[in-house]
């Protein structure tokens, strides 16, 4: 069944988060980050992820940009790095305008070319979203970007989820939702969604009690998927 929409998790998924780091670690004044820019970019990934987890389950959220700035500042401290306030405001000011990988934009306008909808579904603020969609130049490619602003709380919790259903008036099974997070593709296949797992580095697939309907290694293939699944 070909669904009624394909919905793209941001970060990770169309934004390379790594880029922030990798940027930082080339330009002049970066040459703290020289040799360790990869292991800053996993650690900062990993909490902001555990932070979003933790602040779901117990009912403290807080937007995805207090998460990410806190994530960071945990990240600097462990490598020693804490006293570095212009790499700090550099490193968040990177994150507002990540690479988009190189596929995304051609395969975005792909799927609107053969008629079917696309959509963000985002942990991101609002205006975090904005920005990035803005600076990958892929707001024509887009129906909607949703943020978990609008429900309070993260994924995977399945109001999250449900935001989809509701913009698009949907049932889950018509939603096909691809993320390189595979919890959340993990997630997202627990609410009813057909998912994609965009497994770009290989890993094993999550011991979790759902599984990706589908995996790829990166989303130029996805309109095949996608416009004959
Ligand atoms: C997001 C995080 C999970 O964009 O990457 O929702």
């Amino acid at each position: 069944m070909t669904p009624k929409v394909a919905v793209f998790d941001a970060y990770g998924t169309l934004f390379d988060v790594a880029a922030a780091a990798r940027r930082a670690a080339q330009e002049p004044g970066g040459a703290a980050l020289a040799a360790h820019w990869q292991d800053l970019a996993v650690l900062w990934r990993d909490k902001q992820l555990q932070y979003t987890w933790l602040r779901a389950i117990t009912g403290a959220h807080a937007d995805f940009w207090q998460v990410t700035t806190e994530a960071l500042d945990y990240a600097l401290e462990l490598q020693g790095l804490a006293d570095n306030t212009a790499l700090r405001a550099r490193l968040l000011a990177l994150y507002r305008e990540l690479d988009a990988f190189p596929e995304v934009a051609a395969m975005l306008r792909t799927l609107k070319q053969h008629g079917l909808p696309t959509a963000i579904l985002s942990n991101g603020s609002p205006d975090m979203l904005l920005s990035a969609v803005s600076s990958a130049a892929i707001g024509d490619a887009l129906d909607a970007v949703l943020s978990v602003e609008d429900v309070g709380v993260f994924k995977p919790d399945a109001r999250v989820y449900a935001m989809v259903c509701d913009k698009f008036a949907c049932d889950p099974s018509e939603v096909l939702f691809v993320s390189s997070n595979g919890w959340d593709a993990a997630g997202a296949t627990g609410f009813g969604f057909t998912t994609v797992w965009v497994n770009r580095s290989g890993l094993p697939v999550d011991r979790l009690p759902w599984a990706p309907t589908h995996t790829l290694t990166d989303l130029s293939t996805l309109p095949e998927l996608a416009l004959t699944a």
